[in-house]
């Protein structure tokens, strides 16, 4: 029987960053993982393969888009879509590679299997039972499931089917706009299917800027996704290779309505996920939602077992389960773990990407709070005209008085990376006039940051 400082349970982004902050904090580590593979949903079956798939198909729309207009004539490319699929398994491979790499560099034991914990201090996995100080569960989450509709991952598929379909559909019904919706919609619209998405709500990405929400519906109508916006999924029927999507309107809620669908891609949510650990028998508490109950330290109400990730409160991201996958580590370790959850981006990696952080304009002006508000067309922006990506802005939230920064929205090309400007200025509490202020290398996108920042002041220049 082997004797751990800590063992943590799953090795997704939440799980394996933790267990290489707890070996450099000088912890034996051990993680447990089922699959075949390290990374856990993100790498394998999330995060990176849905990334590849973009970033194929953006490459497709380009080429038969904007190629002509750029002078780059000929014929445009075909779709080999078995080949899309290799290559976005080897990004795959490459990246679950990578973190067995990292775990063998820093010593830790990969357990192979599913873990269940028969007691504080203790973890099963197969037919032995580890001993530990200390246990980290980041066992993730699943998606979660609509009434009325069976998902059998060929003709009803999740995230997880759609990145594996056996042809690319002609009909594609998307149930929910949300980052998955949206993300795997634009793959497959790009492909050449007929992308439908129906959502509950009357906005997309639910939560988001109203102003983004509104001019991303409108750019992604313009590529050619149809929405239909509040509606409620109430079944799907299937046969071998069809399906029948049936909806009711909000507004007409008797109305039964149908669509006809190649593929449903089922985005409707995730839940956290902790089934086989054991956890009940063990009296650990759990939220009303079905996540995990930890404290400011990511402690249970069971002594020695913490914790992170999509399966605690928060939004379902992994580089949130990162940061209380380090942060957790540090507790272990006797030093002073911290996550700052009121900045903590979210990314949707369409094309033009859309990324947030902090605070949204309506939630701040509802609250009562004074702000202002700088917002900055890419119409003004060289480079993102350069590209043919001018349609979006970034939009600064400033505190009206003290001008510190409490919140951003870009949808625009790189957002995703722009983000962090401001992430770092917001750590820093910084103000919008330091953003102004500081010099911003011309041409990049990231001048329409500056300029935002400026429109929380004198003026931007280029409007
Ligand atoms: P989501 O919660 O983002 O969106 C689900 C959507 O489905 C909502 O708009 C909701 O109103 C709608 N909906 C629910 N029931 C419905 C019904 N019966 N009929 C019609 N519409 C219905 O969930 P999603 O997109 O499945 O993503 C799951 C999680 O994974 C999220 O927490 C997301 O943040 C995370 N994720 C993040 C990514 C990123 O950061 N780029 C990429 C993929 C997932």
């Amino acid at each position: 029987m082997s004797q751990y400082d800590v063992i943590i349970i799953g090795a997704g982004p939440g799980g394996y960053v933790s267990a290489i902050r707890c070996a450099q904090l000088g912890l034996k580590t051990a993680i447990v993982e089922g699959r075949e593979t390290l990374g856990g949903t993100c790498l394998n079956v999330g995060c990176i393969p849905s990334k590849a798939l973009l970033h194929a198909t953006h490459m497709l729309h380009e080429a038969e888009h904007n190629f002509a207009g750029m002078g780059l004539k000929g014929k445009s490319p075909s779709v080999d879509w078995n080949q899309m699929k290799s290559y976005k398994q080897d990004v795959v491979d490459q990246n679950t590679g990578g973190v067995e790499f990292l775990m063998k560099k820093n010593k830790i034991d990969w357990l192979k299997g599913w873990a269940s914990i028969p007691a504080a201090g203790k973890v099963t996995v197969g037919d032995t039972t580890y001993e530990t100080k200390n246990i980290v569960i980041a066992s993730g989450s699943v998606p979660s499931s609509l009434p009325g509709v069976e998902v059998d991952e060929k003709v009803v598929v999740t995230s997880t089917g759609a990145l594996e379909l056996g042809k690319v559909p002609k009909k594609m019904v998307v149930i929910g706009a949300g980052v998955i919706g949206l993300e795997l919609g634009s793959v497959y619209q790009r492909l050449g299917s007929e992308v439908t998405v129906v959502e509950y709500m009357d906005a997309i990405t639910p939560g988001m800027d109203k102003d983004v929400q509104r001019t991303f519906k409108r750019i992604l109508e313009k590529q050619g996704i149809k929405f239909i916006m509040g509606a409620a999924v109430q079944g799907v029927d299937t046969t071998k290779t069809k399906a029948k999507v049936k909806y009711a309107l909000k507004k007409a809620p008797d109305t039964e309505e149908v669509l006809d669908a190649d593929v449903v891609l089922v985005a409707t949510g995730r839940k956290p996920y902790a089934e086989g650990l054991g956890i009940d028998a063990l009296g650990v508490k759990m939220t009303e939602r079905g996540q995990i109950a930890v404290d400011a330290h990511w402690a249970t109400n069971v002594p020695g077992i913490y914790a992170i990730g999509d399966v605690i409160e928060g939004p379902m991201l992994a580089h949130k389960a990162e940061d209380e996958g380090m942060a957790v580590a540090d507790v272990l370790a006797g030093n002073h773990g911290h996550v700052n959850y009121g900045v903590i981006p979210g990314v949707v990696y369409t094309t033009p990407e859309v990324a947030t952080v902090g605070q949204t304009e309506d939630a701040l002006k509802a609250a009562g709070h004074k702000v202002k508000v700088g917002k900055f067309s890419f119409m003004g922006n060289a480079r993102a005209k350069a590209i043919g990506q001018a349609d979006g802005f970034v939009k600064l939230i400033a505190d009206a008085e003290t001008d510190r920064v409490l919140g951003a929205a870009i949808i625009g090309p790189a957002a995703g990376d722009m983000i962090h400007e401001i992430c770092v200025g917001m750590e820093f509490g910084a103000s919008a006039q330091d953003i102004a202020l500081t010099c911003h290398a011309h041409p990049t996108y990231s001048e329409a940051v500056r300029e935002a920042a400026l429109a929380c002041g004198d003026g931007p220049i280029h409007a």
